[in-house]
């Protein structure tokens, strides 16, 4: 019989907090990565298919980055930094899971939102990956789920690449769901 036993916080911020990929750097976002955040958050491109509109504004997007911080804080994980092996520290986008309420259950939310000049490299295929790796791993009591807009083309193949399974029995109006674990 396997036990399910939970991490502490302080356990998965050890395994989380920074990962290493074939190419990619996943770590931690800090305070400091405010500015990265709104390139990414900021630029309509990135938005073409979520039903909100980009940020605004820095402070906007700093408001994001403190509530992602906080759960980072609470829970030690949530949604990396995502940086090439290459360029260490220029941030490309931001994506990962973070515990979220869905249908009134705890999911590790599947999520990614790369910079446009690197998209086409398969970047978010090797953070989806990883991210359903760990999760599979280290946070096995959570479901892990993605829900993406069915024109979403795109971040449908990155679901799909990831080793979610689709699943046409949750689906939404308005999203596609892919899961693990549900
Ligand atoms: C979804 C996203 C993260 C994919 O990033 P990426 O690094 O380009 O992904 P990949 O290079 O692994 O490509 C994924 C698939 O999209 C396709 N693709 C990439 N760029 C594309 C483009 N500009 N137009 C159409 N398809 C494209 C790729 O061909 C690939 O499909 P394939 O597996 O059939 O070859 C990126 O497009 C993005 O940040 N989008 C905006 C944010 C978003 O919608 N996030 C998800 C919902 S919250």
């Amino acid at each position: 019989m396997t036990m399910d036993k939970r991490l502490t916080p302080s356990e998965l911020v050890r395994i989380f907090a920074r990962v290493q990929t074939e190419r990619l750097i996943l770590r931690r976002p800090r305070a400091t990565d405010g500015s990265a955040m709104f390139r990414v958050h900021g630029d309509p491109e990135t938005y073409r298919y979520t039903p909100v509109d980009p940020d605004p504004d820095l402070a906007t997007s700093e408001a994001t980055l403190r509530r992602w911080l906080d759960q980072w804080d609470e829970e030690g994980y949530g949604y990396w930094a995502v940086a090439l092996q290459q360029t260490q520290d220029e941030v490309i986008g931001f994506g990962g899971v973070r515990r979220f309420v869905w249908r009134e259950r705890d999911i590790a939310n599947l999520y990614y939102r790369l910079t446009p000049a690197v998209w086409g490299n398969g970047y978010a295929a090797e953070v989806a990956q990883a991210a359903v790796q760990f999760a599979r791993a280290h946070l096995s009591h959570l479901p892990v789920v993605a829900r993406i807009r069915a024109a979403n083309i795109p971040s449908l193949r990155t679901a799909e690449r990831s080793g979610l399974l689709r699943r046409p029995d949750l689906d939404e109006d308005e999203h596609l769901i892919f899961a693990l674990g549900w």
